[in-house]
C-alpha cells in the first residue's frame, strides 16, 4: 500500500469511535511499561477474557508479548493528558502518572473509570500488530465517564451530552463550526453589510443541527470534517442556545470566505461571542489545546480536557 492508501486506511478506522485505554506490564526487572491503546474489546464473559492489539514496532512490544500478564486501565474523561503521556515516548512516563501496583503487580493508574488485571492467554499474530489475549483474573470499576476517542481527537461524553441537552431543550437553537483549513478560517460575509460570521444553521429562524450545517456547507462544495465541541452557551435576552464545534476542512482554501489567522479583519466580525471564540480559537490552535466554553454569552467557563 502507497503512504496516502495507508492513511486513507487509517482515516476510515478512525470514523469508529472508541474509548481510550492504557496497557501496562512490567518488564522481568520490575521497571513498569505501558502505552496507550483504543484497540480494547471486550471478548469473553466466561471464561472472563479481553483484547488488546499491539503494534510490532512499539518499544515495549517484547514486554507485552513474553512477560506473563498485563493490565489495562480504561481511562475516564478528565485523563487526556494520561493518554497523551503514554502515546509518547518519554522514558519518565510512570514517574509523572500516579499508580499503584495490581494483585500481581501490573500498573494500575490512579483516576480511570476501570481496570483488569489480566493473565496473557494467547499471543496471534496479525499483520502489523499482534493481537494479545488476556484472562482477566480481577477488575475494579466505577460510575466515572470513559474518555472517547473518534477521528484522530479525544472527546468527553459528558461535554457532548450537555450540548445535546442544551440543544434538546429548545427549537431556537444555532448549530456552527469553527471551520480550519492549514491556518485559515472560513467566514462567510453578509452581501449587504459586509460582516463576517462564522459558519451556521439556524441563525434565520429556523433550528440549527449538525446535519443541516453540514449540508449547506456542502452546497457550497465545502466537505468538512467535524470534530469535538468548542463552545455552548445561551444568549441571556432570547433564551437562544448556541453550539459551535471545531472542523476541519483538507482541501486547499483558494476562496475568498478563509481568512489566514494573522489577516481576520476584526472589524468586521461582531463584538462579542463571534469575536471571543474566534480569538480563542485562533490562541488555542497556537497551543495545540483546545478547550470547550460553557456558559451564556456573557459570562461563562473554558473547560478544558486535561
Ligand atoms: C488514542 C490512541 C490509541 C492507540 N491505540 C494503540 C493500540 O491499540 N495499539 C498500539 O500498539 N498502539 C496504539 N497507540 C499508539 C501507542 O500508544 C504509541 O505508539 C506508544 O508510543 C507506544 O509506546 P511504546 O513504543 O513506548 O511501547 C495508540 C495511540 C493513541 C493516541
Amino acid at each position: 500500500m502507497t503512504r496516502s492508501e495507508l492513511r486513507q486506511l487509517r482515516n476510515a478506522f478512525g470514523t469508529f469511535l472508541t474509548g481510550v485505554t492504557v496497557v501496562t506490564s512490567r518488564e522481568r526487572n520490575g521497571i513498569p511499561r505501558g502505552f496507550t491503546a483504543n484497540s480494547f474489546t471486550s471478548v469473553s464473559l466466561d471464561p472472563p477474557m479481553l483484547l488488546i492489539c499491539v503494534d510490532k514496532s512499539a518499544e515495549s512490544f517484547d514486554v507485552f508479548t513474553r512477560q506473563p500478564g498485563f493490565a489495562v486501565n480504561i481511562l475516564s474523561e478528565n485523563q487526556v493528558e494520561t493518554a497523551s503521556l503514554f502515546a509518547s515516548k518519554r522514558a519518565d512516563k510512570f514517574e509523572v502518572a500516579q499508580w499503584s501496583g495490581s494483585g500481581t503487580g501490573n500498573p494500575v493508574l490512579a483516576g480511570g473509570c476501570a481496570w483488569f488485571d489480566c493473565a496473557r492467554e494467547q499471543v496471534i499474530d496479525a499483520g502489523d500488530h499482534v493481537i494479545l489475549l488476556g484472562r482477566i483474573l480481577s477488575y475494579e470499576y466505577n460510575d466515572g465517564l470513559g474518555l472517547g476517542y473518534v477521528r484522530g481527537g479525544f472527546m468527553s461524553l459528558g461535554m457532548e451530552r450537555s450540548a445535546a441537552n442544551a440543544a434538546g431543550r429548545s427549537s431556537n437553537v444555532v448549530v456552527g463550526a469553527i471551520v480550519e483549513c492549514k491556518g485559515k478560517v472560513l467566514l462567510f460575509e453578509d452581501p449587504h453589510t459586509r460582516i463576517l460570521h462564522i459558519p451556521a444553521s439556524g441563525l434565520r429562524g429556523s433550528a440549527g443541527s449538525l446535519t443541516r450545517l453540514q449540508s449547506e456547507l456542502e452546497k457550497l462544495e465545502i466537505k468538512v470534517d467535524m470534530g469535538s465541541l468548542f463552545a455552548v452557551f445561551e444568549n441571556e435576552k432570547t433564551g437562544q442556545q448556541s453550539i459551535y464545534y471545531r472542523a476541519k476542512v483538507d482541501t486547499d482554501p483558494a476562496r475568498d470566505e478563509f481568512w489566514g489567522f494573522e489577516t481576520i479583519p476584526w472589524d468586521r466580525i461582531p463584538p462579542g461571542p463571534q469575536t471571543t471564540m474566534l480569538r480563542r480559537y485562533i490562541d488555542e490552535a497556537g497551543r495545540q489545546r483546545f478547550g470547550i466554553y460553557f456558559g451564556s454569552d456573557r459570562d461563562g467557563e473554558v473547560e478544558t480536557l486535561r
